[in-house]
C-alpha cells in the first residue's frame, strides 16, 4: 500500500514537472538550527544528534526543507532555468513523545518549488497537494489556510503581541511564558482553552499585513477559488518552523485523533538567502505518509493498485519424495522459475503438507500446486484452490492458465519468457 501510495504521488509530481531529489539521511546540525530555527521545538527540542569521528556536529534530518535547499545552493541549482521543482520521498526522525500517529522515525512524500513566482507558485503547490489527495480517493480533507506575512509585517505584529501577552502573564502557561520571549507567534498555536480564551481577543495578524502580503494572499485565495480548491481560513495557524512568509497551510483529516494533520507547508521566501544562495521565492509541503495511509480511504485507487501483490504468491510442492538428479536443478525449482518466467509469483514450500498449507496460509497464498512422482512422469500436476478446497489435474498449459484467474494483474514477463517451456503469450491469447 506504501508502495501504491508512492507510485501515486510520482505520476502526479512528474504531471506537475516535479523531479525526485535524494539527499542525506543526516546533514549538519548547524543546517537545521540556521533553517529550521534555533526557537523552534524541532532544533531545540527534537533532534538526533551526535558527533562523528573528525567532531562535526551532524543530526539525524527532522525535516527535508533545509536539506533540499542546502543541496539546491551547494549544487548551483539557482543558476538552472527557474523554478526547481523537487520532491522527496523518505525517513525523517524527531524525539518527540510516541503516539498514534506520532513516531520518531516517521515518513514524508514532500515538495519543493524553488525559484517561483509568489502567489501563483504557492497555488500551484496547493493545486498539486490536492490532485494528489483525489488521485488517492480522499473526499473529506480540510485544507488550512493562513498568511503570516512578509518579514516586515510579521515583525510589527511581534512586537504588539509580545507587549499584549507581556500584561497578561499570569493567564500564560509555562511554556508559552517560555516562548513569549523566544517564539511568541507559536503561542498563536497553543491548544491549551484557557490560553485560547486569551488569545482571542489578542491583535490579530490580518491586522497588521502590509499591502504587498495582503495581495499576496488574495492572488493565492482567487487562484484556489478559479480551480474549485475548498478551504477553510485559519487565522491562528502559524506552523513550528521558523523559515516560513506569507502563505501557510495545513490539512487535517478525520480518524486521526490528536495527530489530525496529515500534512503542512507553506512559502519560505528567506531560506535560500539565509543558506547562502540568492533571494529566491520558495513554497512546498510535506505529507505524513505514516497518517496518510492510516486514513487512505476504503475505496482508494491505491488499494487496488496494492492488489498487484497480493494475493501471495502460488506455492509449489513436492507430494512425497522425488527424485534428485545431480547437476540439475529439482523439478519444484525448474517449475516455479518457469511461473515467475511467465509473470505469476511462485515460491517453492517443503516439508509435510500440513506444514506446507499452514505456510500458503500464512502468505495469503490463494493456491498450493503439488508435484509427485506420477505427476513427473504423467506430466500433469494437481492444484488445490486454499478458500474453496477446489482440487483439479492439470497439465502445464492448463495449470497456467489456472493461476492466471488467481492473479489477473500479472502480466508475463517478456525477455525471461524466451528461455521459458512454454511461449510469453501462449498463456495470455484470447485472455484479454
Ligand atoms: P511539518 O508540519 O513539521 O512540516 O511536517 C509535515 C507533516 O509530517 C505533518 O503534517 C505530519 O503529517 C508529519 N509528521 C511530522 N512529525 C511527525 C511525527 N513525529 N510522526 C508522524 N508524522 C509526523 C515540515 O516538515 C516541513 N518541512 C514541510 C514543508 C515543506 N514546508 C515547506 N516545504
Amino acid at each position: 500500500m506504501w508502495a501504491a501510495v508512492e507510485t501515486t504521488a510520482r505520476r502526479v509530481f512528474a504531471r506537475y514537472g516535479f523531479a525526485e531529489v535524494r539527499t542525506p539521511i543526516f546533514e549538519e546540525s548547524e543546517l537545521f538550527a540556521r533553517g529550521v530555527g534555533e526557537s523552534s521545538d524541532i532544533v531545540g527540542k527534537e533532534m538526533y544528534s551526535f558527533v562523528d569521528k573528525s567532531e562535526r556536529h551532524l543530526s539525524l534530518r527532522p525535516e527535508s526543507t533545509a536539506a533540499v535547499v542546502r543541496a539546491y545552493v551547494e549544487h548551483g541549482m539557482h543558476r538552472l532555468p527557474q523554478p526547481v521543482k523537487l520532491y522527496y520521498i523518505g525517513p525523517q526522525f524527531r524525539y518527540e513523545r510516541p503516539q498514534k500517529g506520532r513516531y520518531r522515525q516517521f515518513h514524508q512524500i514532500g515538495a519543493e518549488l524553488l525559484g517561483g513566482r509568489g502567489a501563483e507558485s504557492d497555488a500551484e503547490v496547493l493545486l498539486m497537494l490536492v490532485a494528489l489527495l483525489n488521485e488517492l480517493g480522499f473526499k473529506d480533507i480540510k485544507v488550512l489556510l493562513n498568511t503570516v506575512g512578509d518579514a516586515e509585517s510579521r515583525g510589527v505584529y511581534r512586537q504588539r503581541l509580545v507587549q499584549f501577552l507581556e500584561t497578561r502573564r499570569e493567564r500564560l502557561g509555562e511554556e508559552s511564558v517560555r516562548r513569549l520571549a523566544t517564539n511568541p507567534l507559536r503561542i498563536l498555536d497553543s491548544k491549551s482553552p484557557a490560553e485560547q480564551e486569551l488569545l482571542s481577543e489578542a491583535p490579530q495578524l490580518r491586522d497588521f499585513l502590509n499591502e504587498k502580503s495582503v495581495a499576496h494572499f488574495a492572488t493565492v485565495r482567487q487562484v484556489l477559488e478559479q480551480f474549485g480548491v475548498a478551504y477553510e481560513l485559519s487565522p491562528r495557524l502559524v506552523r513550528g518552523l521558523d523559515y516560513y512568509t506569507d502563505t501557510v497551510f495545513e490539512l487535517v483529516a478525520e480518524g486521526l485523533g490528536a495527530q489530525n494533520a496529515i500534512c503542512g507547508g507553506g512559502a519560505y521566501e528567506g531560506l535560500v538567502e539565509a543558506l547562502g544562495g540568492p533571494p529566491t521565492y520558495a513554497v512546498g509541503f510535506a505529507i505524513g505518509e505514516d497518517r496518510l495511509v492510516d486514513v487512505l480511504p476504503a475505496d482508494s485507487p491505491a488499494r487496488a493498485e496494492a492488489q498487484v501483490f497480493a494475493p501471495g504468491p502460488v506455492v509449489v510442492a513436492a507430494a512425497g519424495r522425488l527424485p534428485v538428479k545431480v547437476g540439475e536443478p529439482s523439478p519444484l525449482f525448474s517449475l516455479v522459475e518457469r511461473l515467475r518466467r511467465l509473470g505469476l509469483p511462485a515460491v517453492e514450500a517443503t516439508g509435510r503438507q500440513e506444514k506446507v498449507f499452514e505456510r500458503a496460509n500464512a502468505i495469503a497464498s490463494p493456491v498450493v500446486v503439488f508435484i509427485g512422482q506420477e505427476e513427473l512422469q504423467s506430466g500433469r500436476y494437481s492444484m488445490r484452490a486454499l478458500e474453496s478446497g477446489e482440487r483439479g489435474e492439470f497439465d502445464e498449459f492448463e495449470l497456467v492458465r489456472e493461476l492466471r484467474k488467481y492473479f489477473p494483474l500479472t502480466r508475463p514477463s517478456q525477455r525471461g519468457a524466451g528461455t521459458s517451456a512454454l511461449p510469453a503469450d501462449a498463456v495470455t491469447e484470447g485472455e484479454e
